[in-house]
């Protein structure tokens, strides 16, 4: 069907048939036919997408009109490199209005950040195009110089929080390949994990260590990942991959490209914050659960991730913060630039590095990440580079809070006592009661 169709299509463009085609089917036409020779492999993956069987032409999506900022004239006609999601939007109003409301859409508003200060500063500016921004998505600048009016600066970039010269935000094609345009790619793990990997915020890492993931890659051919409907549950349920849980549908859930719609805790910051109706976001989640689990288990899985970011929050993040906070307002450190000294990088990676994978770990199940590569490096850093660090300040007022914290923490007052007191606490459980508060989602919330 598919073949037969296209084949009637490309032959009627190179034929010029042109009994019943409008001026614009013309124009497509030799837009193909030219494309065909010059860029084989682009047209062919077009020629094989859902677009081409539904006859969306290279001219519906890069045709511009002479009036737009970044149209240019080529061959002939007014045409624009870009394809921003206002373009789609044209044809898929529900996904660019969701994409539009996401976080993600927000992801190219990064250059107030401490991060963007730190590629700037410590990096600099080459290292913060071909990184922060081929992720986050950069501005996408004009240049009247330029073939294509596109800035070599700022394009090519498919960062997911594109600030477009049209006002738009994103790029969809940073999760919809092109020229394929496929949603059976964007199901798959590997979609994201060119963005969520790494040091910071290790997801697709994760992924790949948990059960989750272990069963998808060893049932990949059992997913159904080219279904029309993609209901977990009934058109598949060998496994979930990061669109199930935060994107598809549901047997009661529509898809939604607002990412953000099924999350509870915000585990980006120094310390986790509940999101705003997380209640309701937590529901959702559970939800897509429960088309393979049971309540019991799931709530048993939300009680463990809750008390791990509380855990984090309130043993480690919480008086670092205010460490931290101290020798700022005193002044203590030794040169004035923010990241200059050595005691801000253990401080940002305690909290940007360590403990966002100890979190994340506990969130999808990736248990390696939770302790080994999370919540040990947090200890190991906060105790032996962290507080000896501060110490080397001479700051009394830290020096004055670090010992207190040590002598009158019930979690931190182990150092001073003796190993086998300790191991008998363990054995009877005394130690376990320490932390007993902590498995509420409540007691980090602010
Ligand atoms: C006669 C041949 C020909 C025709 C017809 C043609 N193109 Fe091109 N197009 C080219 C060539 C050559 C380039 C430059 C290729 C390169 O840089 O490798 C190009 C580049 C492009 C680019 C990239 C521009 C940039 O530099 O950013 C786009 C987008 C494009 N064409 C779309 C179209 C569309 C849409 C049509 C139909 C309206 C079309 N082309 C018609 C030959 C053609
Ligand atoms: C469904 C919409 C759509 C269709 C149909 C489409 N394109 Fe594109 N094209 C895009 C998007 C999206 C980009 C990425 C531009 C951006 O960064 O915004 C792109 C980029 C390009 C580029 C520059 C990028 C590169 O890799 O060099 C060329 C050239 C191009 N398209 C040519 C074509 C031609 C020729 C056709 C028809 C055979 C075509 N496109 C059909 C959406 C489309
Ligand atoms: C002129 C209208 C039009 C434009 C513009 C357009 N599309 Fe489509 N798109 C369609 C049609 C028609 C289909 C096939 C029917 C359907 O699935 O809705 C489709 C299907 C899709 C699909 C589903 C493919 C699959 O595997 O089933 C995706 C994803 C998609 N488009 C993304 C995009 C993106 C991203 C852009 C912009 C770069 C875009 N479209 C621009 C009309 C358009
Ligand atoms: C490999 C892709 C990638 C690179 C490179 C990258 N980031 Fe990110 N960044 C992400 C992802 C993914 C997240 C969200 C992680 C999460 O939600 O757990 C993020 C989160 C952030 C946040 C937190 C946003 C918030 O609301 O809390 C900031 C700020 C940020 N990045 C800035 C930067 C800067 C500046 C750079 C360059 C120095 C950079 N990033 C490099 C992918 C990247
Ligand atoms: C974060 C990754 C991501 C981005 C960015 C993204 N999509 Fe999608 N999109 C997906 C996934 C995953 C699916 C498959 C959902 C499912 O399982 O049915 C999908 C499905 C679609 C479909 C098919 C809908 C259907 O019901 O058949 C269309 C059309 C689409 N996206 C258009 C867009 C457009 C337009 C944009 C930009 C405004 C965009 N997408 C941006 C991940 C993304
Ligand atoms: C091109 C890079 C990129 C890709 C691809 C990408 N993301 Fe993201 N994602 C980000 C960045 C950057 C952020 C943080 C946004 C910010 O800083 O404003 C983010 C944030 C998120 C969030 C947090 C939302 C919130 O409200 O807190 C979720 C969930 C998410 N992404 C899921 C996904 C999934 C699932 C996919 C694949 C289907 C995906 N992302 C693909 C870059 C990407
Ligand atoms: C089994 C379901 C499931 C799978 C599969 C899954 N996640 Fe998650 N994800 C979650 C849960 C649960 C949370 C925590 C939700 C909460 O805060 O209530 C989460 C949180 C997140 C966050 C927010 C982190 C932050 O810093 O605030 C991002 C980003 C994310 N996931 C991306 C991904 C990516 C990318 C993949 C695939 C590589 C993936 N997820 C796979 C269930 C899943
Ligand atoms: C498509 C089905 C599916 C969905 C949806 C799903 N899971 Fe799973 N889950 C599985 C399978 C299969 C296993 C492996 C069972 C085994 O080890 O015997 C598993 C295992 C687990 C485990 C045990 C991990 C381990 O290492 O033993 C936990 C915890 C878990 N899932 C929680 C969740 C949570 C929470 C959600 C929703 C955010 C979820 N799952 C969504 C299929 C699913």
């Amino acid at each position: 069907m598919k073949k037969l169709t296209l084949i009637f299509v490309s032959l009627s463009f190179i034929a010029g048939l042109s009994i019943s085609l409008t001026a614009n089917d013309k124009t497509a036409g030799k837009c193909m036919v030219c494309h065909m020779e010059i860029s084989a492999g682009l047209y062919h993956q077009w020629n094989n997408s859902e677009h081409a069987l539904h006859n969306v032409t290279c001219y519906d999506c890069h045709g511009a009109d002479k009036k737009e900022i970044d149209s240019f004239l080529h061959e002939g006609t007014y045409i624009a490199t870009l394809v921003t999601p206002k373009d789609c939007g044209r044809c898929h109003t529900k996904e660019a209005d969701e994409t539009g409301m996401s976080y993600h859409a927000k992801a190219g508003q990064i250059l107030e950040s401490a991060d963007a200060y730190l590629a700037h500063v410590a990096g600099g500016h080459p290292a913060a195009i071909s990184g922060c921004e081929s992720c986050h998505g950069s501005k996408v600048e004009i240049d009247p110089k330029s073939p294509n009016r596109l800035t070599a600066e700022s394009w090519p970039n498919s960062g997911i929080g594109r600030i477009n010269p049209d006002g738009s935000k994103g790029s969809c094609n940073a999760c919809h390949t092109r020229h394929g345009f496929d949603k059976s790619q964007a199901r798959q793990p590997e979609t994201c994990g060119k963005c969520h990997l790494g040091p910071d915020h290790p997801q697709k890492e994760i992924y790949e260590e948990s059960k989750h993931g272990n069963v998808y890659f060893t049932n990949v051919d059992k997913m159904n990942l080219d279904a029309d409907r993609w209901v977990v549950g009934e058109d598949y349920y060998a496994a979930p991959t990061c669109a199930t849980c935060h994107i598809s549908a549901t047997r009661t859930q529509q898809p939604s490209h607002d990412v953000g719609g099924r999350i509870s805790w915000t585990l980006r910051p120094p310390i986790s914050k509940h999101k705003d109706n997380w209640q309701h976001k937590r529901e959702k989640m559970k939800d897509v659960c429960q088309s393979c689990h049971g309540l019991t288990f799931i709530d048993g899985h939300y009680r463990q991730f809750d008390g791990l970011v509380n855990l984090y929050n309130e043993k480690f993040a919480r008086p670092a913060g205010e460490i931290t906070g101290i020798l700022k307002k005193n002044n203590s450190f030794e040169n004035p630039a923010a990241f200059s000294n050595k005691i801000e990088w253990i401080y940002w990676e305690i909290w940007h590095h360590e403990g966002r994978r100890a979190r994340h770990g506990a969130a999808m199940m990736g248990p390696d990440y939770t302790w080994w590569h999370g919540i040990y490096d947090v200890a190991q850093h906060f105790y032996f580079k962290f507080i000896p660090e501060v110490r080397k300040t001479g700051d009394k007022e830290a020096i004055t809070y670090i010992d207190n914290m040590l002598r009158n923490d019930p979690m931190h007052r182990w150092m001073s006592q003796s190993t086998d007191e300790l191991k008998k606490a363990i054995r009877s459980g005394e130690i376990q009661k320490i932390y007993e508060k902590l498995f509420t989602p409540e007691v980090g919330s602010e």
